[in-house]
């Protein structure tokens, strides 16, 4: 079959069974194009909620399905590829987040929205990239343990200097191999562009950018921003789609080592699969995990209002 014919047999078969298929960001344009919502694993899991689809098939990671199915536990949900995992949402056990919890009993936990379920029911509040600041702000509380990305936690603690941090050693394996050389070869290729990174890059790189936001946000700037040229410090993806939606600007990796390949574990063939009711794996979390990790959910939507 051709690209076009298995889109097209896959919007076929989501429309006949009713069925909502997202996209993160991250994934590849041949899978953009057959979604019915393309975005951050937060915001999709709130359009998935509001859809009356039954059953909703997330293109992504597996904490992002974990998230969706907590917002939507009535509805089956679907992750694309049952390999694809985040190393970053699992990079702390229950367990040692128990100890770091005992070891700092008058913290509060927040936790990055890229945790495992089972990490956010010990969570107090959840955050975004694009939230942490107000959230991390909004808490009462001075003393905040923030897992499990340390480079978007120190992002954060610059912006909230008056607040006392703990950190886990860590972060993401992908945007960690962006370093500041990247930048400096970069700004001598394309000196006219601006740079605009990833809070979850290393703290140097981030110091050296134009511009720092989540994913969705790096893609607005670059659509609203007049400048014409733009060094992107995410993950590669967001290139090639920036180039679809503006054909008349120019679009550059700040490094070509910028690939999820967890995320680009997802093919064509496989939301395909998922469509046809034979592929994916459904998420199944039990009634204590989905009510004790809604907690922390709730408490981020809560903060977020103030
Ligand atoms: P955002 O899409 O929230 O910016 O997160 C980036 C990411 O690494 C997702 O896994
Ligand atoms: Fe996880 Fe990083 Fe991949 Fe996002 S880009 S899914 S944080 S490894």
């Amino acid at each position: 079959m051709l690209i076009h014919e298995i889109q097209s047999e896959i919007q076929r078969l989501k429309r006949e069974k009713n069925i909502c298929i997202l996209v993160h960001a991250y994934q590849s344009h041949d899978i953009w194009e057959i979604a019915d919502y393309v975005g951050d694993s937060f915001g999709l899991s709130q359009k998935a909620a509001e859809s009356d689809a039954e059953t909703v098939i997330m293109c992504g990671v597996r904490f992002m399905a974990e998230t969706v199915k907590i917002l939507s536990p009535q509805k089956r949900v679907i992750l694309s590829n049952a390999e694809a995992g985040c190393p970053m949402a699992e990079q702390i056990s229950v367990e040692l987040l128990s100890q770091l919890k005992a070891k700092y009993p008058d913290y509060t936990v927040v936790s990055y929205i890229n945790t495992t379920a089972n990490l956010k029911t010990l969570s107090d509040v959840c955050v975004t990239s694009s939230s942490a600041v107000k959230i991390v702000k909004n808490i009462e509380n001075e003393k905040i343990l923030f897992i499990p990305d340390c480079n978007l936690g120190s992002w954060v603690q610059k912006q909230i200097p008056e607040k006392q941090f703990q950190f886990v050693p860590g972060g993401c394996p992908t945007h960690l191999l962006i370093t500041p050389k990247h930048v400096e070869q970069a700004r001598i290729m394309h000196p006219n562009a601006l740079l605009l990174v990833h809070p979850e890059c290393s703290e140097k790189v981030v110091e050296l950018a134009d511009y720092v936001g989540s994913t969705t946000q790096i893609m607005d700037f670059a659509k609203k921003n007049p400048a014409t040229e733009f060094i992107i410090g995410t993950e590669n993806s967001i290139v090639q789609h920036l180039q679809f939606d503006c054909p008349d600007k120019r679009f550059f990796a700040l490094s070509k080592n910028c690939v999820c390949h967890n995320m680009k574990m997802t093919t064509l063939g496989d939301v395909y699969e998922c469509v046809r009711g034979i592929g994916g794996e459904e998420i199944s979390l039990d009634a204590d995990t989905l009510r004790d990790a809604k907690r922390s959910i709730d408490e981020m939507l809560r903060l977020e209002k103030l």
